[in-house]
């Protein structure tokens, strides 16, 4: 009888557990709350100064690109300084690539001896953010790259990219699956709490995704074991966040949606994100460029303004996603004097407004031309990014209060249709240069 009750209880357990197991993770609060992270692409190829993909892009043997063992030395990279960035923005979370598609890593592994230990540099860049980030209370989430263009055990001979890298032998694709394992349980067991891992570079194993055929996870070339992987992180750190930037739908086993250069759902991303489906059921993140591109590039000054980079933020809240901003280091480890000015000033927007973004859900319209709409219990904030007109109707999902400008120095004029219970907001006068918002209650 007892045995019986016990079976019941762990069933009713299960069952909980597989309908709300991943609603139930506490660390899905941190990062549905935080809205506001900054990426972080640094690596050898900082050296060259075109960008991460450089490697492939063009044509490196191996062996000659290699070389930048000798040469990388990020001596006055200083963890400090990104994560005091980070936080001048009023970001809460920084992304940084462990390991990118060139396969080097930027930690003491003992899987590879292609990593920072053997550079002239010669410290673990990992340990250092790590540290500062456990001591400023900035989660660190660890970008991990699948695809692999130095090893000779990744497939390359199925894969769409690196393709003039030299490589002739095609080794045993089992071996690079222990290799992520292995260097995987390095990262979640020697640096403390790790908040997160995203993962990159599925699609060097699928179709083109503007090929036209329907891309899924299915068709893949190799098999992952992302369940065995997934399994292996959570074991390891229970509540490490797994997001997978494959461009597809969620995969059972992680825990949050990644955009790459594309709100969700808005598939403008030049076919990025062509096939990708919104989930409902886990925090979005979207990640962008600060300029163009990821990694350090000399040539590229097309840096967003300050401006352009809060519409972004603004826009992910509306949608219930955050931002994920990225900075690509100089070969000195510091960051551009341009990305720190535009973060600092960012930070005096979000030190301002961040109560109408920081916890908020996304609105009950999604993003609009004008603008967009987040909330939080049962106040709206209706952020006015671009005036089209001089009023602005919306139906709310309560009775409406009260309504007022946060941030305009005039009285709001506002009405309520009694039949279509519509309100009407007159948008006159001067409006704020960078986002007027309407608190309603
Ligand atoms: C792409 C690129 C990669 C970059 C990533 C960031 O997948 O391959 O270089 O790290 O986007 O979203």
């Amino acid at each position: 009888m007892m045995m019986k009750k016990i079976i019941c209880l762990f069933s009713a357990m299960m069952l909980t557990f597989s309908l709300f197991g991943q609603a139930q993770k506490p660390s899905m609060k941190w990062l549905e709350e935080a809205r506001f992270g900054m990426f972080v692409h640094f690596g050898p190829y900082a050296v060259l100064g075109n960008g991460e993909w450089v490697m492939n892009n063009q044509g490196f043997t191996v062996q000659d690109y290699h070389k930048l063992q000798g040469i990388f030395n990020p001596h006055l990279f200083d963890a400090k300084q990104w994560v005091d960035a980070a936080k001048s923005a009023g970001m809460k979370y920084i992304t940084f690539t462990s390991r990118h598609h060139d396969s080097f890593s930027n930690w003491d592994t003992k899987q590879s001896d292609w990593n920072i230990m053997n550079t002239p540099y010669g410290k673990d860049l990992v340990r250092q953010l790590a540290d500062e980030c456990h001591k400023e209370g900035i989660k660190l989430v660890l970008y991990y790259s699948l695809l692999d263009w130095s090893r000779n055990d990744y497939s390359y001979t199925t894969g769409r990219t690196g393709q003039k890298t030299g490589r002739t032998v095609q080794e045993d694709w089992m071996s690079y699956i222990r290799f992520m394992k292995a260097q995987l349980t390095e990262l979640l067991t020697n640096y403390g709490e790790i908040a997160g891992i995203w993962f990159d570079g599925e699609w060097d194993q699928l179709p083109s995704e503007k090929s036209g055929v329907a891309v899924t996870h299915e068709i893949s070339k190799v098999d992952w074991h992302f369940g065995e992987i997934y399994d292996l992180i959570h074991r390891l750190q229970p509540n490490c966040m797994i997001a997978n930037n494959h461009h597809l739908a969620p995969l059972p086993g992680e825990d949050y949606q990644a955009f790459e250069k594309d709100l969700p759902g808005e598939n403008t991303g030049g076919g990025f994100s062509a096939n990708q489906k919104v989930t409902t059921k886990l925090p979005l993140e979207t990640c962008e460029t600060m300029n163009n591109t990821w990694g350090y590039n000399l040539k590229d000054n097309n840096f967003k303004t300050p401006k352009q980079i809060v519409h972004l933020l603004v826009r992910a809240a509306g949608y219930g996603a955050n931002l994920l901003l990225n900075v690509g280091p100089k070969p000195t480890g510091q960051l551009e004097d341009v990305a720190i000015a535009r973060l600092l000033e960012v930070g005096k927007w979000t030190s301002t407004y961040g109560e109408t973004i920081y916890g908020t859900k996304g609105g009950f319209v999604k993003p609009q031309s004008w603008g967009a709409i987040t909330q939080k219990d049962k106040v709206y904030y209706v952020h006015i990014l671009n005036k089209e007109a001089d009023q602005l109707t919306l139906t709310f999902p309560h009775k409406v209060q009260s309504a007022k400008w946060l941030n305009v120095d005039s009285k709001l004029a506002w009405k309520q249709d009694k039949k279509t219970g519509n309100v009407t907001f007159t948008l006159n006068g001067a409006l704020d240069d960078i986002d007027s918002i309407i608190e309603v209650k």
